[in-house]
């Protein structure tokens, strides 16, 4: 009896083990191996994605009511103005298309924001001129809230407000290499010009009104509407 156990169970004992280690051993390292592959695959997918489509395209309208004309809710006139645009987004600049608006005074425009440069250039496409001015990032939304602003205005108009910025053309410049890739595409061939707020100008930045020619640009890049005005005074 002791012998045929022993008979019995010495060879399972001996070998069913090692052959389970075995299997399991070479399933652990095909699995593991196919989680390896598979895991490079998503993160080369994702990186060849991002490479591939690094800006994307959005389009969105905001009406605004003018805030100096009262806020009050039944004072609101029946038409309210409305400004559309265009925008291409990715992690390091933002190209807004401005279209010229309906029934208003106001410039087509190319806005360009550089997030790495720190520089916004206007492209006024009337006047086929550039105007160039420190990115302000209270004004503009980074990218990815740039996006999430445009995906939330798919889904329906947006009531919004006017805000004013008034800029002053200070200087020529000449050689426009150093204001970046971006910028440098977009105002290649055109007469650049750099411009400060009136009112970080010296003296405050009184108007002299007969000196000045002016044009407006109406936009958002956040969630209210930016009429900016660019003066050659
Ligand atoms: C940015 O814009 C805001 C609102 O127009 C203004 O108050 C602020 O002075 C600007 N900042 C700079 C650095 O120009």
């Amino acid at each position: 009896m002791i012998a045929e156990s022993k008979l019995y169970s010495d060879p399972e004992l001996a070998s069913a083990p090692a052959g389970n280690e075995g299997s399991t051993g070479r399933c652990l390292l095909t699995l593991l191996g196919i989680a390896f592959i598979l895991s490079g695959l998503i993160v080369g997918g994702a990186c060849l994605y991002r490479y591939f489509t690094p800006k994307r395209l959005y389009h969105g309208a905001m009406q605004f009511g003018d805030v100096s004309a009262g806020a009050g809710g039944e004072s609101q006139p029946y038409y309210l103005p409305r400004v559309e645009e265009e925008v291409e987004i990715s992690d390091s600049i933002a190209v807004i298309s401005v279209p010229p608006p309906r029934f208003r005074p106001g410039d087509p425009a190319y806005i360009l924001h550089d997030f790495n440069r720190k520089l916004t250039a206007y492209l006024d496409l009337t006047l086929r001129t550039c105007f160039v001015i420190p990115l302000n990032t209270s004004v503009v939304l980074p990218p990815q809230d740039l996006i999430d602003l445009f995906s939330q205005l798919m889904s329906g108009s947006y009531r919004s407000y006017l805000v004013h910025e008034d800029l002053v053309v200070t200087e020529r410049i000449d050689d426009i290499k150093p204001l970046g890739f971006y910028i440098r595409r977009l105002c290649d061939g055109k007469e650049t010009y750099r411009m400060q707020r009136r009112s970080s100008l010296p003296g405050g930045g009184i108007e002299k009104r007969s000196a000045d020619e002016c044009f407006t640009i109406q936009h958002f890049e956040n969630k209210f509407v930016t009429e900016t005005r660019i003066c050659k005074a």
